[in-house]
């Protein structure tokens, strides 16, 4: 008898075809009564795949007790509580580096259509304003720039990699100094972002990194600075960051991800210096491919052969 899979939010046509060969499927959006599924279905559920938008929420995590693995279609994982899977022996995989290049390109696309006014320039042709008013006034180089990161690890050194390309002064900060780094390290991120011109966030959510970018950090970055956020919006007090955007004490921002995803704060919509991106860092085709044939092979993996190819550090010592 295949084991019991149980599907928490959106996955690719690829990814059901392969779970549906290995695995008795239940997708919890057409689950009509949670409470039935769990006392009939739930005994033989031995495994989760979720995403890094919907996470496992609590209550089933404590239910289905026979869940031995969740895969999670992202590398980030802070919407899964791993303590608790831990403590209940669970093992949690993601997906690590496929992503890597995706979403270190989706930064520097950010940082470009703020810098180069791409929208703003953009509506002004649809708009008929270029054979009416002539063109519009000149916008900034990303060629040269100085660019902090904040977050240094898989995904960070692919955009400081990327940021070679265009001749960037690249810096960072992290907890930790990479040995061998080409890059300048900076211990305080207010320092950092009193030094560099745009600000790129690439760290995991979660407790440890909330509202890392505060208040300071963007009045250091100041009114001709840039906020790039691909991370997760709880590393930026998005209060804060508003507030620094109206009052023109932060110059602009490339978001991709926010406080309380799918809301975006509506004053956001009217600021021509602020591009918005509805959390699409890694969605390409080719990425998410990647990324669904990793998160199907973890669990197949683990059920063919008793290993999976890409556990959270949080949970090596229950792999083999
Ligand atoms: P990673 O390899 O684990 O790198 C994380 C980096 O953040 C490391 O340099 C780490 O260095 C630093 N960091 C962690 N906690 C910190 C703290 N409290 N203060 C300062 N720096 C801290 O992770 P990754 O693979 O690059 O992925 C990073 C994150 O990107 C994911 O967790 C996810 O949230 C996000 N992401 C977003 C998208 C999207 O669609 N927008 C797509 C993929 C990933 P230290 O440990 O030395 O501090
Ligand atoms: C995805 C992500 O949006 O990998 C991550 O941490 O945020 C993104 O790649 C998501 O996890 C896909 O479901």
């Amino acid at each position: 008898m295949k084991p019991g899979l149980l599907i928490i939010g959106e996955i690719t046509p690829r990814m059901a075809e392969a779970f549906a060969a290995s695995f008795s499927c239940y997708y919890l959006d057409q689950i009509a009564d949670i409470d039935q599924f769990l006392v009939t279905d739930g005994p033989s559920v031995q495994a989760i795949a979720t995403s890094g938008h919907d996470g496992v929420p609590d209550e089933i995590l404590d239910r289905l007790t026979a869940v031995k693995i969740i895969s999670n279609y992202g590398v980030g994982y802070d919407a899964i509580n791993v303590d608790k899977a831990v403590s209940k022996d669970i093992i949690v995989t993601h997906t690590p580096d496929v992503l890597n290049e995706e979403v270190a390109t989706t930064a520097l696309m950010l940082l470009m259509a703020v810098c180069r006014e791409l929208l703003v320039n953009d509506r002004y042709i649809r708009e008929g304003n270029w054979s009416k008013k002539g063109n519009t006034p000149l916008s900034r180089a990303v060629d040269g720039m100085a660019v902090g990161l904040l977050g240094y690890g898989r995904i960070g050194q692919a955009i400081a990699a990327k940021l070679e390309a265009f001749s960037c002064d690249v810096s960072y900060h992290a907890r930790t100094e990479r040995e061998n780094s080409p890059h300048r390290y900076y211990p305080d991120l207010v320092s950092m972002a009193q030094d560099i011109t745009a600000l790129i966030v690439i760290t995991p959510g979660g407790a440890s990194t909330h509202h890392l970018v505060t208040d300071e950090v963007m009045e250091a970055l100041g009114p001709d600075g840039i906020l790039v956020n691909v991370a997760r919006g709880s590393v930026v007090d998005e209060d804060a960051l508003v507030a620094a955007l109206t009052d023109g004490r932060l110059g602009a921002a490339g978001l991709d991800v926010f406080a309380a995803e799918p809301h975006v704060p509506e004053v956001l919509f009217t600021m021509d210096n602020v591009v918005l991106t509805p959390h699409i860092g890694s969605a390409t085709i080719q990425t998410r491919q990647a990324m669904g044939d990793l998160t199907v092979e973890n669990l197949v993996r683990y059920f063919s052969e008793g290993k999976v190819t890409t556990p959270v550090p949080e949970c090596k010592h229950l792999v083999s």
